[in-house]
């Protein structure tokens, strides 16, 4: 399929997607929104692929929801479009894994969607920001509720009241990105973790991020229960009894994907 704002590239069992909007810094318009939604819906259908990453540019992974597209709308058009409803059914829906690789800036949606990504590795050089406070608005893509669960409330707040940006090792320590990793080999390290995941029985790898995901969405005693339920119903995998022979045979197991 042909998209306009997008590159994407299938390496064996991971799909690659790269934003591609060099001359705005990858500022996420509704094309941008169109073709990811495809692309994400591609990926998840395909039954040869397994992990994704999401990907920029050296410079910046993506500056934001794009403000020379929003600048002419009004309140009832934001209202009436539900503006930035679809990138929760779209991206956010995916169910298979999918990683954001990010360098350069991520602010405001550029920062939204890589924390909509099941983890996010960091070049040194990323910059993470939720500036709309600076346009007289303020997160519209989950940014408020997703740094806030990252990061906790006194940096969430001071990055959405001040703009600031925060540097990777910073975000690292604050538990916004899973790991930091030289620019020059971020997409190799992508790549290989995306690998490693895409080698997992996929039924497994599927359930364990809709079991991490439930965390953010239910209590504890809601959230234990539905992982026991989870994990009996993976017992019933051909995956389940080939990963535990496998195990116990000594040899690599050779996965049925059911
Ligand atoms: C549209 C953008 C853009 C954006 C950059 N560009 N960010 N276009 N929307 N979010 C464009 C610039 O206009 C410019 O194009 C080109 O990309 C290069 O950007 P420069 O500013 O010249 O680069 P630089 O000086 O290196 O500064 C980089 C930057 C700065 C610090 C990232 O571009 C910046 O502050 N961008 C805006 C970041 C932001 O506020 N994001 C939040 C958006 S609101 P031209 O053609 O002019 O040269 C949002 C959520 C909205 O995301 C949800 C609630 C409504």
């Amino acid at each position: 399929m042909a998209y306009e704002t997008i590159l994407v590239e299938q390496r064996d069992a991971v799909t690659l997607i790269t934003l591609n909007r060099p001359q705005a810094l990858n500022a996420l318009n509704s094309q941008v929104l169109a073709d990811l939604g495809a692309a994400f819906a591609a990926y998840d259908a395909d039954p040869t692929q397994h992990c994704a990453v999401l990907t920029g540019s050296e410079k910046a992974f993506a500056a934001g929801a794009d403000i020379k597209e929003m600048v002419d709308k009004e309140a009832a058009d934001f209202f009436l479009q539900d503006f930035f409803s679809d990138w929760q059914t779209k991206v956010v829906a995916t169910r298979k894994p999918w990683i954001a690789a990010v360098a350069g800036f991520a602010l405001g949606g550029g920062c939204e969607l890589a924390m909509m990504a099941d983890f996010i590795l960091a070049a040194d050089t990323a910059r993470f920001g939720q500036p709309e406070v600076k346009l007289g608005v303020a997160p519209g893509m989950g940014g408020s509720q997703r740094l806030t669960r990252a990061v906790g409330k006194a940096k969430a707040m001071e990055m959405c009241l001040t703009g600031r940006m925060m540097g990777a090792e910073e975000a690292e320590r604050a538990g916004l990105v899973a790991r930091i990793v030289p620019a020059a080999e971020l997409l190799d390290d992508a790549l290989k973790t995306a690998a490693a995941i895409a080698a997992m029985p996929p039924m497994a790898a599927m359930v364990n991020k809709e079991m991490v995901n439930i965390a953010f969405e239910t209590n504890l005693a809601q959230g234990i229960l539905t992982e026991r339920r989870l994990f009996q119903i993976l017992t019933a995998t051909q995956d389940k009894k080939e990963g535990m022979t496998a195990f116990v045979e000594k040899r690599p197991g050779v996965w049925k994907g059911r």
